[in-house]
């Protein structure tokens, strides 16, 4: 299967178990470390609606939570007809562990994807590289 299928196969598979409860908004992600590695997740919503996490942010964290930190892709699949694109919180969690040229995928519902540098979401972010002091 071709590298963006495959991710869109993972997202769309993890929509599938969307908690979005509120907003009846079901969103997938999935993405690719450096090493090739895989993570996929979805948004999880609470009935304290701010405590709600988006399924890129459940995606990277269970990439962290298994010892990886490189994004080298990473791809976001929302319930409708429309491409959705990450939320401004997201862009920023994206950032933190993108790699140069690192890519995003906006994917509709066929498996077409727009895809974007990250810089492109995100310019003149804020980042690891920006906390120097000195
Ligand atoms: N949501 C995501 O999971 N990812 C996005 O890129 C945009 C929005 C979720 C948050 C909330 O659970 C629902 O979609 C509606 O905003």
């Amino acid at each position: 299967m071709a590298a963006i299928e495959q991710l869109f196969a993972l997202a769309k598979q993890a929509r599938e178990n969307a908690y979005a409860p509120y907003s009846r908004f079901p969103v997938g992600a999935s993405l690719r470390t450096e090493t090739g590695a895989l993570f996929s997740g979805c948004n999880v919503e609470n009935a304290a609606y701010p405590l709600g996490v988006c399924a890129e942010t459940s995606a990277i964290s269970a990439m962290v939570a298994a010892g990886e930190s490189r994004i080298a892709e990473i791809l976001v699949l929302g319930p409708g007809p429309e491409r959705i694109a990450p939320c401004g919180a997201c862009r920023q969690r994206i950032a933190e562990f993108m790699c140069d040229g690192g890519v995003v995928h906006l994917a509709g519902p066929a498996g077409d994807v727009l895809s974007l540098p990250l810089a492109d979401l995100l310019p003149h972010a804020f980042g690891p590289a920006s906390l120097t002091r000195d």
